[in-house]
């Protein structure tokens, strides 16, 4: 197995080393724009290779797509971070012109990888890339949903002081403040999580997952990367071993949830062709509001893109 990372900052950087680390593939190559960046950083990451124990072979290219070629999995983390005061909706027409050229020579080297997204705004980003791309949606997808969730889960874990290993979650719609955890889908151990938290704990817990994003940008003046490194890798780790794992993915919705046109984060089944099953869990009414406002809101910055596509193409 080979796989791409495109960007060799800190998430690029943190998902290259935990797919090496855990041997996910035979060969990982890190591509950045900026020179000799990927070339340092996957020299140092393959000199962990004695330490840690593995055999995956890193190495780095500066904008030299042909060490990319036939790639299976293609992880694209290039583009700006958010800084404090800033969204991830204002990162859009610098990101998306980085995720389109990204894509194209992702595409052009590598015409049958499956593509996962992590640049912000996460969910536009991911519908550039698989409109650039004209691949089956099925190939092209973006991580918000596995770190969404996986704050949610520190955060409940934190507060039952229990291990986070137990915490079975969910979380749906978009990488943003609209996001929407479902406690009615949670549990600890196998027990709802409504039995074992008061309400307000939880709804602050909620809160907090919702602007979990944004707590790390304000501590640290730029965006998260072990996590979200981390996450990226748990996505390609299911491809490539073919697990079938059940996860939130932001993927294209055709009719699903009664969403049309669209990348929402839902829970789907990723293994080696990508996602294999979107699955429709039977909301409640105040569970498919919430899905509707996440949906209104990423549809408001997918219309901002294919309006600057359009003024480019007018
Ligand atoms: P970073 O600034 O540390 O790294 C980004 C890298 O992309 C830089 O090394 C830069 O040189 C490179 N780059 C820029 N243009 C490029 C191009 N055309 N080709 C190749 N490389 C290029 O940023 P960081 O922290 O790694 O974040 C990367 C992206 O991931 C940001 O957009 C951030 O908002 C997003 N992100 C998304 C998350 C999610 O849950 N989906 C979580 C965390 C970050
Ligand atoms: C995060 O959620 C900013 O999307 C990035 O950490």
């Amino acid at each position: 197995m080979k796989v791409t990372v495109v960007g060799a900052g800190n998430v690029g950087a943190t998902c290259a080393d935990v797919i090496a680390h855990r041997e996910l593939a035979n060969e990982v190559v890190l591509v950045d724009i900026k020179e000799n960046f990927a070339e340092g950083k996957a020299l140092d990451i393959w000199q962990t290779a004695p330490i840690n124990l593995y055999d995956t072979r890193v190495k780095g290219s500066t904008n030299d797509y042909s060490k990319t070629a036939n790639s299976d999995v293609v992880v694209i983390t290039s583009g700006l971070p958010r800084k404090p005061g800033m969204s991830r909706d204002d990162l859009i027409s610098t990101n998306a012109a980085i995720v389109k050229s990204v894509t194209e020579n992702i595409i052009n080297h590598s015409p049958n990888a499956i593509i996962i997204i992590v640049s912000n705004p996460l969910d536009v980003m991911t519908y550039c890339a698989y409109l650039t791309a004209k691949v089956d949606s099925r190939r092209v997808f973006g991580m918000a949903g596995i770190l969404d969730t996986a704050r949610y889960s520190a955060f409940l874990a934190e507060a039952l002081d229990c291990s986070p290993k137990d915490i079975k979650a969910v979380l749906m719609g978009g990488h943003g403040d609209t996001m929407v955890p479902l406690p009615r889908y949670t549990t600890v151990g196998g027990i709802p999580v409504t039995e074992l938290i008061e309400k307000d704990k939880l709804d602050a817990i909620i809160e907090r997952t919702k602007k979990g994003g944004g707590e790390i940008v304000n501590l640290l003046g730029t965006s998260a990367w072990y996590a979200p490194g981390a996450a990226a890798a748990q996505m390609v780790e299911a491809i490539v071993r073919d697990q079938k794992r059940i996860f939130p993915v932001c993927a294209w919705l055709q009719g699903e949830y009664g969403l049309k046109d669209i990348y929402l984060g839902v829970p789907v089944k990723l293994g080696r062709n990508g996602i294999e099953q979107i699955i429709e869990l039977k909301l409640n009414d105040e569970e498919k509001q919430l899905l509707a406002e996440s949906a209104k809101a990423v549809k408001e910055v997918m219309n901002v893109l294919d309006n600057m596509n359009n003024n480019v193409t007018a």
